[in-house]
């Protein structure tokens, strides 16, 4: 099923979700089978279940070439809940985001370089990873949808958040819907 992605300026996208208790469900799988599909229609490199309505630590992200980061390093895809991060370092990087909740739109958005994840999958099986660069700041992304935080709110200069095809008029940058 694709599901309606919620905008900005939704108070569903601002809340803290909920963690999932139960693994291996038929709702659990319905609800990622659902995130998988609304993800890819969209050309998105990751979703996270508040930005369908969905209140629950879920997120999913990953691909091997994107049309809306078409620069970007291949991501694995990979199924993430109740994930917990650990930045790796003090290091940080600025780069151009994206988001399905805001479409159309792009900021200039600080993340940690180096990022370690752990969480569970589908199944509950443990993820743990070391992850640098786009990678991480997918991650990073998704699960700040966990706790009702948008790219923006993230912003050091929004000076640097605008309409992508006037940022990058030249760039062949698939929409966002
Ligand atoms: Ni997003």
């Amino acid at each position: 099923m694709i599901a309606n992605v919620l905008r900005m300026g939704d108070p569903r996208l601002l809340r803290q979700a909920r963690e999932v208790a139960e693994f291996g469900t038929a709702e659990l799988r319905e609800l990622v089978d659902t995130l998988w599909e609304t993800m890819r229609v969209h050309n998105g490199v990751g979703l996270a279940a508040p930005q369908i309505g969905v209140d629950l630590r879920v997120v999913v992200f990953g691909m091997q070439t994107s049309p809306r980061y078409p620069d970007a390093a291949p991501v694995p895809e990979t199924v993430l809940i109740n994930p917990v991060l650990t930045p790796l370092g003090e290091a940080m990087e600025e780069d151009w985001e994206g988001c399905l909740s805001l479409p159309g739109l792009r900021g200039y958005v600080p993340r940690y370089l180096h990022l370690r994840y752990q969480g569970v999958d589908l199944h509950g099986n443990p993820i743990d990873r070391t992850v640098e660069g786009f990678h991480a700041r997918v991650v990073q992304h998704e699960c700040d949808h966990l706790d009702g935080i948008l790219y923006p709110m993230r912003m050091r200069d929004l000076a640097r958040f605008g309409f992508t095809e006037v940022l990058f008029p030249d760039a062949q940058i698939a929409p966002d819907e």
